[in-house]
């Protein structure tokens, strides 16, 4: 399963980077406000900058809603870097932009993705990935990682070659979820990757070994 980061930090990037489990970085609205970022201009530097960490898939994501301003500004960031891909929010509007940007060669995320009728309809008009939110539908009591089963259900029962890019996850049982169902990417922040580095038993097995080291190693009197 690849590993995506989840935010428009760069600092969380690099660490990210660093790790060398990265597999590739997504953004919205939303987590580009959170760093401050503000203005077209700004927002396609960033957008490079993030790309110069990474060298590997970047979603980041139109504010357009009608398929003429979505299209201008979907090339307009696909401009930006080989690695971009254009990620729109699930719409009819959407869909004949991912219909067009597929015949162009220009790669996809559709987004905001809350059932499996969305995400077929996503695969249909040759989206790369459809985004489906697990924690969101937790949210509101509906089993979001059902619905990762079901879509992965359907792309394989076809062969789509869309691919599952589980988001909006927030602990590290919807990774390891995401992984036994068969999605092909999760996205996740970084906090929640560090937390899969975690075990008591790790940290006390650790502190034994270190300490049977020190001890068999004191200087014979
Ligand atoms: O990738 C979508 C993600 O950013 C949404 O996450 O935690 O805001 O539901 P969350």
């Amino acid at each position: 399963m690849k590993f995506f980061i989840d935010t428009a930090n760069l600092a969380d990037i690099r660490e990210a980077q660093d790790m060398g489990i990265l597999d590739g970085v997504t953004t919205n609205p939303s987590l580009m406000a959170k760093e401050g970022i503000t203005g077209k201009d700004n927002v396609m530097r960033h957008y490079k900058q993030i790309c110069e960490i990474v060298q590997s898939d970047v979603s980041a994501e139109v504010i357009s809603v009608t398929y003429d301003e979505m299209i201008k500004e979907g090339e307009e960031l696909a401009d930006i870097d080989e690695n971009i891909v254009v990620k729109v929010p699930m719409s009819g509007d959407s869909i004949k932009a991912i219909k067009y940007f597929s015949e162009k060669g220009i790669r996809t995320n559709c987004t905001l993705i809350f059932s499996a009728g969305q995400a077929l309809l996503a695969a249909k008009a040759g989206a790369t990935y459809v985004s489906p939110f697990v924690g969101r539908l937790d949210d509101i009591s509906t089993d979001g990682m059902a619905l990762i089963e079901q879509i992965v259900t359907i792309f394989t029962n076809y062969g789509y070659t869309t691919e599952v890019l589980a988001a909006s996850v927030r602990h590290p049982m919807h990774v390891i979820q995401c992984a036994e169902i068969g999605a092909d990417i999760m996205t996740a922040p970084l906090s929640v990757m560090k937390m899969l580095l975690n075990h008591p038993l790790t940290d006390s097995g650790l502190a034994k070994f270190l300490a049977d080291h020190e001890k068999a190693n004191l200087p014979v009197k």
